[in-house]
């Protein structure tokens, strides 16, 4: 079975509103729900005083209709009476300022009354559903994030802190306490990074942010020894959300849910969504060691920072099939039904205000049927391991927030991005490493490593080794910088590479905003320069003009059996999608399908390859040999076809 279907909040509607839900449910051939997530209020009305009824009539009705339930702890929303009883444990802003209920993650993670609510609404669940038969898994709480500075969490961050770096001379070396006389000298002295007078220190903040992804590790844990005990068998999951808001370093928490869930939520209305769609569950695949899950996307709408989107025609089940080519075991939505009031009341949901006789219900029954005969053909199938790999570290991130940085508008996700973006466009596949949570990188026969700035000696190492042994290594500017605790390597940058790479940059230039040069080969690069003197690697492009005329601005060095490039300027997307795909080209790299005509996304997973057209032509994709519609049936001979704006799913 795929998963298909999403949020729903039955708590928000009539009885005969819910009936109808489970019939429409049906007709769109939903596989599961989402249940409670922000429930609490409903479940406990009052302080013990469970109230369950409705619960147990909404678990039952939709495993009447053969609809299995993912059922949520209600964690991420406290009701107000939790509030007004525990002011202590609602969060604190840098600025001091503690919140009240109004909205929704208005808690402190750290709080024991609240841990203590979370832990015994989550242990009532499970003694009442650990064993109904619609369970198919436990999702725990909601998108974890939302942090707290109060003197709780700094009593916690004390000692996790104590636990890092075991003594105060230690953290006070790690932090580089001697610039702005900030020096410790008892653990009592060290706050949560809070309003300050100028810039703070930038290894408390990344230590800050490492701390809450453990805190907020320690809560879903919690709750989730609460659940395990109650049945062993069910899976256990919460559900992932990016954003630079967000302390949660998602690859080292991998390993403590079953299932890696992943919410998102594209937010360019253009073509930038697919691309987003791809790079997302390459992400996820990456966390989930091959496996994972679309937890929520919205079903008819693109956020974009200033309006809502509707989707065209066809792009509901593009993405959705997408995220299922990538690897993900279906495609859940937020939401099923769009709600007639509160925060989010125009999000969009497969049932909108219009009800089901609307474009996207009608859309959603379609990719329901599409799923249906689909899911026997991709079951136990992950798509194949890529020849390219992208790097994605979290904390290189948080470092790159900072401010003090040598320009205010670095952009860790967004050099990530380009470089996937750029692999995207020339149709190759490409997973994530995840250096200083695994050393191993696998068989890749390229990897590239955008804005790393962060780097242990142990992840330099295994660069080095992978190097050595025939690989093609990518680095980009911003690249092995600082040590984990944000020191900076000396000697020249890009630091821990310095060796790999067979170079030395003496001095940065980082350019205005909008600024575009050229390079020697043609390429076009803009924002970011850099004075790089080679030490064994030659010179593949220079700067073409300006203070740097003549200078490196890409290099090579040939190092063991492989190769490392080193990228001392921010290419623009074409520039380093020719660069990339050169490169690739020589490290023997295959794309997934030759002969793919350009808006022709191909994904393989198992036997099945998909092809998405995001033009508006019709298509015509040459297969490696005679194929079949893997939805139909139908013989397609050795040409696919592939309407614009459609899909095809092809059986070779
Ligand atoms: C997140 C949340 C949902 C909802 C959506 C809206 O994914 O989990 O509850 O707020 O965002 O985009």
């Amino acid at each position: 079975m795929l998963f298909f279907g999403g949020d729903y909040n039955p708590e928000q509607w009539p009885e005969e509103v819910r009936d109808e839900d489970v019939v429409l449910m049906r007709q769109a051939g939903v596989t599961i729900a989402t249940v409670g997530v922000f429930a609490w209020s409903n479940l406990e009305p009052e302080p013990g005083r469970y109230d369950f009824g409705w619960l147990d009539r909404v678990l039952d009705r939709l495993h009447d209709g053969g609809i299995r339930v993912a059922l949520a702890t209600p964690t991420a929303s406290p009701p107000p009476w939790f509030t007004l009883a525990h002011p202590e444990a609602m969060p604190v802003g840098a600025d001091g300022v503690r919140l009240t209920h109004g909205s929704r993650d208005t808690y402190c993670v750290s709080a024991p009354a609240y841990r203590e609510a979370a832990r015994t609404i989550a242990a009532k669940l499970a003694e009442r559903y650990a064993r109904h038969p619609a369970l198919a898994m436990w999702h725990v709480h909601n998108e974890y994030g939302t942090d707290c500075r109060c003197d709780t969490t700094a009593s916690a961050f004390r000692l996790w802190l104590e636990k890092k770096h075991g003594d105060l001379d230690t953290l006070n070396e790690a932090w580089t306490t001697a610039f702005w006389s900030q020096r410790y000298s008892d653990w009592a002295q060290i706050m949560p990074p809070r309003a300050t007078q100028y810039l703070p220190n930038p290894a408390q903040v990344l230590d800050f942010r490492r701390f809450l992804s453990d805190e907020f590790l320690s809560g879903y844990l919690d709750q989730r020894d609460v659940l395990r005990a109650a049945n062993p068998d069910v899976p256990i999951t919460t559900n992932f959300v990016q954003g630079g808001w967000v302390s949660v370093d998602h690859a080292r928490w991998a390993a403590e849910v079953d299932l890696v869930a992943v919410d998102h939520y594209p937010d360019d209305a253009g073509a930038g969504a697919e691309e987003e769609t791809a790079f997302a569950g390459d992400l996820a695949r990456g966390w989930g060691g091959g496996s994972w899950l679309l937890m929520e996307t919205a079903p008819n709408l693109i956020y974009t920072r200033a309006r809502m989107h509707a989707k065209e025609p066809g792009r509901l089940t593009r993405h959705s099939l997408g995220y299922v080519a990538r690897g993900s075991a279906g495609a859940m939505y937020f939401q099923w039904r769009q709600p007639r009031g509160g925060a989010e009341l125009f999000h969009s949901a497969l049932v909108p205000h219009a009800g089901p006789d609307s474009p996207v219900f009608r859309e959603a029954v379609g990719l329901g049927r599409t799923l249906k005969s689909l899911a026997p053909q991709v079951a136990g199938a992950a798509p194949p391991a890529a020849q390219i790999a992208l790097t994605w570290d979290a904390p290189s991130w948080w470092a790159l927030q900072a401010g003090g940085l040598p320009a205010a508008d670095l952009d860790y996700p967004g050099a990530v991005r380009q470089a996937h973006r750029a692999l995207f466009r020339s149709k190759l596949q490409t997973d994530f490493v995840f250096p200083g949570v695994s050393t191993d990188l696998g068989n890749y026969r390229m990897i590239v490593v955008p804005h790393l700035y962060l780097v242990s000696d142990e992840a330099a190492a295994a660069f080095r080794d992978y190097v050595a042994a025939g690989g093609h290594l990518v680095v980009g500017y911003l690249s092995g910088i600082a040590e984990p605790d944000t020191r900076i390597r000396l000697g020249g940058y890009p630091g821990a590479f310095r060796e790999i790479l067979g170079v030395r940059v003496v001095e940065w230039h980082p350019r205005p905003p909008g600024t575009e040069f050229a390079l020697s080969d043609g390429s076009l690069a803009g924002r970011w320069q850099e004075r790089v003197e080679t030490a064994g690697a030659s010179t593949v492009a220079s700067y073409a003009d300006g203070v740097l005329a003549g200078a490196p601005a890409i290099t090579r060095h040939r190092c063991g059996a492989g190769s490392a490039w080193y990228l001392s300027t921010a290419l623009t997307d074409d520039s380093l999608a020719r660069l990339l795909a050169s490169i690739a080209a020589e490290a023997g790299v295959e794309p997934v399908l030759p002969g793919v005509p350009s808006p022709v996304e191909v994904v393989r997973r198992g036997p099945l390859l998909f092809l998405f057209n995001h033009g508006i032509a019709t298509a015509a994709v040459p297969l490696p040999g005679p194929g079949v519609n893997a939805v139909t049936g139908r013989d397609l001979g050795s040409v696919a076809t592939v309407q614009g704006g459609g899909f095809l799913v092809v059986r070779v």
